[in-house]
Formats: structure tokens, C-alpha cells, sequence
């Protein structure tokens, strides 16, 4: 398979897995990828998801350019399509998503992470929008969400330079939010997300939809629902015991309902 699915203390790992082609994103990967988010969704025991690339090289270097050297321009906008129904689909899943950058991630790969709502890097981590270099320009969301996450001047930078950043650039960018040893990257990033897959999966796919809104136009319309989505937390089991839980400080037991 293109990419591998293991299970591990509620949390799903996802691994991207054509290291020969630097795990590059072809078509066939992505439709993998879209399936597994439907299965990871649709169990409710998977309460977290990190995503990772096969082998010591890449967490993905992106685009197949072999798929798209040919490609007419109504070809290209279908491969540009898949790769932001991936994006979309992992930003606004419904469980938080954590990539663990192992080395290049460029173009489509910088472009998944930048999906992702955490991004961890190895120390060999490689970030970069290339494809100035190869004619044409980021495709799949990276002229927004690295804008987003770094800053405009930041994003403009490496989208008109094509240039890499190392993992320390990429943290003080803003880019990435931890930089690990490379061989402990995977450990840390299980630990994240087995931490945060024992917190209340509600509360964090709530605080996950609005947290996202926070860069959208509407401000005070997102902080309307952000009043709505905080007191809709107060219908919840895993409100009551989270909070029970405090003052007979005890550890919680969240159970999604
Ligand atoms: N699509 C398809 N194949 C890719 C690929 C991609 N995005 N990136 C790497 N590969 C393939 C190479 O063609 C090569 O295959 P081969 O062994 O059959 O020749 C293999 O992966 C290894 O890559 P190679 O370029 O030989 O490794 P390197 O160490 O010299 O360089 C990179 C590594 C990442 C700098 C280089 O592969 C690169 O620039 N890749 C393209 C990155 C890019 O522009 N991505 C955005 C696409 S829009």
C-alpha cells in the first residue's frame, strides 16, 4: 500500500511509503490517504493521527513531477484538486492531526504539513515551496497556510526564492512547533499525540474547528461561535468528569460523550 496504517494506544500512524521517490505524493497515494481519514474517522477509539514518511530521507518531497511532466493544464488542476481535498480533509478533521517531519518535506509535502494542526521535525528535516523551480507555483494551499503560519514576508520568501529551510529555521519561522533528535522524532510525536488523545476528544475536535477560525475574516462572528461551541461543552459527560475529576484530583476518564 502507498501508505501504512498502524494502530497504537489511540492513536493511528499514517505513513507515507515510496521512500525509492523520497515518498512522493502520486495520485494513487492521496486516494490512499483520503480512504484511510474515512476509517480513522468512523473509529471512535482512534483519538489522535500522526502522520510520517517511510524511510531515513523524506517525510514527502511532494508532487510526482513524473505525473505531472506531461500533464495539460486541466490535468494539473484535477492533481491540484486531490491534493486540497487531502489538505481540507485533514484540517478540518475532526481529530488533531500531527505531522512528524522526518527530512524533506517540499512542495505538496510542506503543503500536508502545513495541514496538519502540529508540525514536528527531526533535526534533518528539510522545508521548502520549490516549485518556482520547476516553473510553476505552490498548488496545494501552501500560498495560504504558510502565510498563515509563519508570516506573508516569510511565505513570499521561500515561494519566490524555491529556497529550503532547516528544521531550526523552520521553528523559528514559526513553521514547526518542536525540533526532535532525528531517531527520537517518532517516540515525541507518539507521546504528543497519546497525550492529547487522552484529553476529551469533544472539547478538541470543538476547539480544533474554532481554533481554525481564528485566522478567517469574520472575527467577531467566530468568537459568536467560539461563546456557542464553549457552552455546548457543558452538555457533555466529559465536562462533568473533567471537572469532578479536578477537585478529587484524580486523572480524568474521558469517554466522548
Ligand atoms: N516526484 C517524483 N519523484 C521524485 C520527487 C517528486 N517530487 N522527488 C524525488 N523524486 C525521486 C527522484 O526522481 C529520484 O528517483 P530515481 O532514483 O528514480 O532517479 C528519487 O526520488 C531520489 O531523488 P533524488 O533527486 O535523486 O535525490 P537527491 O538527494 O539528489 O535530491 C531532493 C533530493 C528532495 C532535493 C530532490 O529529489 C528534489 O528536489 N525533489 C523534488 C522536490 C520538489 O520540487 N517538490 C515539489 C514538487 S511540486
Amino acid at each position: 500500500m502507498p501508505v501504512d496504517l498502524e494502530r497504537r494506544e489511540g492513536v493511528a500512524v499514517l505513513t507515507l511509503n515510496n521512500p525509492d521517490a523520497l515518498n512522493a505524493l502520486s495520485p494513487a497515494m492521496l486516494d490512499d490517504l483520503d480512504g484511510l481519514f474515512d476509517a480513522i474517522e468512523r473509529q471512535p477509539e482512534v483519538r489522535a493521527v500522526v502522520v510520517t514518511g517511510a524511510g531515513d530521507r523524506a517525510f514527502t518531497a511532494g508532487a510526482d513531477i513524473r505525473h505531472m511532466r506531461e500533464a495539460t493544464p486541466l490535468e494539473a488542476r484535477e492533481y491540484a484538486k486531490r491534493g486540497h481535498a487531502v489538505t481540507n480533509r485533514i484540517e478540518s478533521f475532526p481529530k488533531p492531526v500531527i505531522a512528524a517531519v522526518n527530512g524533506y518535506a517540499l512542495g505538496g509535502g510542506c503543503e500536508l504539513a502545513l495541514a496538519c494542526d502540529i508540525r514536528l521535525a527531526s533535526e534533518k528535516a528539510r522545508f521548502g515551496l520549490p516549485e518556482v523551480n520547476l516553473g510553476i507555483m505552490p498548488g496545494w494551499g501552501g500560498t495560504q497556510r504558510m502565510a498563515r503560519a509563519t508570516s506573508p514576508g516569510f511565505a513570499k520568501e521561500l515561494i519566490f526564492t524555491g529556497r529550503q529551510v532547516g528544521a531550526d529555521e523552520a521553528k523559528a519561522a514559526g513553521l514547526v512547533n518542536h525540533v526532535h533528535p532525528h531517531d527520537e522524532l517518532l517516540d515525541r510525536a507518539l507521546e504528543m499525540a497519546e497525550e492529547i488523545a487522552a484529553k476529551p476528544p469533544w472539547a478538541i475536535a470543538a476547539a480544533k474547528e474554532v481554533v481554525n477560525l481564528a485566522l478567517e475574516g469574520d472575527l467577531q462572528g467566530h468568537l459568536a461561535r467560539e461563546l456557542d461551541s464553549f457552552a455546548l461543552a457543558f452538555t457533555t459527560e466529559d465536562q462533568r468528569e473533567g471537572m469532578a475529576a479536578f477537585f478529587e484530583k484524580r486523572s480524568p476518564r474521558f469517554h466522548g460523550r
